[in-house]
């Protein structure tokens, strides 16, 4: 039995972990559940999973969470550093981490500094802290596996390999909704056109995200560190049918790739029971159905947000925190309806430009990444106001 807590478990990757335990009720058991404000899915899965602890991140949610638990005797945790609280226990084994943003990386790291293992499927965490993340993977022991289905697939292609004969990492990418609009029609999307995903469904961030081809970004940098791979050897292609979820190309040629469904479900069971496989009922890849597969190199000049990811990346040290902070803060105001699709990029830049200019910290400590995290977002209202936004 492997007792699991859950950081972010109303979310989409929370909820899909949970349908993961119920289908296994003899191989998991969850002991700690958490939500930032939505108390009304976070007590239904207090009813139905009964935790030992729940943290909820947004306080002034407290009295009305009370309210419709009122006869549950478990610990409610509050704000931030409830969510470190929960990470730091030692009733469980393995932390899954489903938070959205960098929100995630104190109780990752929290639950890796105490001994935990770790489903990661918060990529933020490792784009604004991967150095961090790794060197404490490693001191503590501790096993991180990946959830993102592209490093799921990648970890899967690398098994029983050594790293030596790795020529490239390829990530596929569905190349999101908008992949064949112009730069004119782009600048035009809706937030409700962008969150349409044509192959996976998941939360708002990580849908925009996607479209933007930031999420690709993202994880060129979370498969730089869980590979420890340079960024000259991690390629991204399109591959609207999202069958392919990665590949690895190695040193004689030969390709590895790992396929199946567009279910999320399936890289978090294996996060989970690695290196078990388990039997499930979800939608199997059906190449007949599937016909054909299509390939194509990402045009960086309409999705600027993969190449500036690259950049930041390359640059590294407090960057990718600053690319990360701006990128969701750009991902919020788009979705507010403040600024438009093609400003996302063009807040992500300005704010890199402007770090540039202020000096990057190489190495920095965690509370340096936060720093440039918190700084970015200091700034951004200034920086729209400068835009026009
Ligand atoms: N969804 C996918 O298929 C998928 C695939 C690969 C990787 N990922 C990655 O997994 C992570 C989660 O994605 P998602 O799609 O599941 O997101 P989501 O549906 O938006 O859920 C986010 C979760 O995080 C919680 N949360 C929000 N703000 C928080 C904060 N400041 N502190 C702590 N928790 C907070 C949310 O609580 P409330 O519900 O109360 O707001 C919710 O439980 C992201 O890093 C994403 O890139 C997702």
């Amino acid at each position: 039995m492997q007792r699991l807590t859950i950081i972010g478990s109303t979310g989409s990757i929370g909820r899909q972990t949970l349908e993961v335990v119920e289908s296994f009720p003899e191989l998991f058991k969850v002991v700690g559940l958490s939500a930032q404000s939505n108390v009304e899915l976070l007590a239904r899965q207090v009813r139905r999973y009964h935790p030992e602890a729940i943290a909820l991140g947004d306080e002034a949610k407290l009295p009305a969470l009370r309210q419709l638990l009122p006869d549950w005797a478990g610990e409610i945790l509050v704000g931030p550093q409830g969510f470190e609280e929960l990470a730091s226990r030692d009733n469980y084994q393995t932390l899954v981490s489903a938070a959205v943003g960098a929100a995630g990386i104190r109780p990752t790291l929290t639950a890796i500094e105490t001994g935990h293992d770790v489903a990661l499927a918060n990529k933020e965490t490792l784009v604004a802290a991967g150095h961090l993340i790794m060197k404490a993977v490693k001191a503590c022991g501790v096993r991180l596996r990946p959830v993102d289905s592209e490093h799921s697939a990648i970890f899967q292609c690398l098994e029983g390999k050594t790293k030596k004969g790795i020529a490239r990492l390829i990530l596929t990418a569905s190349g999101g909704p908008f992949r064949s609009l112009d730069p004119a029609a782009l600048a035009k999307v809706t937030p409700e056109e962008a969150l349409k995903h044509p192959t996976w469904n998941m939360g708002g961030k990580i849908t925009i995200d996607s479209a933007t081809l930031m999420n690709k970004g993202l994880e060129v940098i979370e498969a730089h560190w869980l590979f420890e791979i340079d960024y000259s050897a991690i390629d991204v292609v399109i591959h609207p049918q999202s069958a392919i979820h990665s590949m690895v190309e190695y040193a004689d040629g030969s390709i590895m790739a790992q396929l199946g469904p567009a279910d999320m479900r399936l890289p978090i069971q294996y996060a989970l029971v690695y290196p078990e496989r388990l039997p499930n009922n979800f939608h199997r890849l059906d190449f007949f159905q599937l016909g054909r597969m299509d390939f194509a190199p990402p045009d960086t000049r309409r999705f600027p947000a993969l190449a500036l990811a690259y950049e930041a990346g390359k640059a590294g040290g407090t960057m990718p925190a600053v690319m990360n902070a701006a990128n969701e803060l750009a991902v919020a105001a788009f979705l507010a309806r403040r600024i438009g699709f093609t400003d996302i990029p063009r807040m992500v830049e300005l704010a890199m430009g402007h770090h540039q200019n202020e000096g990057i910290i190489t190495e920095p400590t965690l509370d340096e990444v936060l720093a440039a995290d918190g700084w970015v977002r200091s700034q951004f209202e200034s920086w729209l106001r400068g835009i026009g936004r």
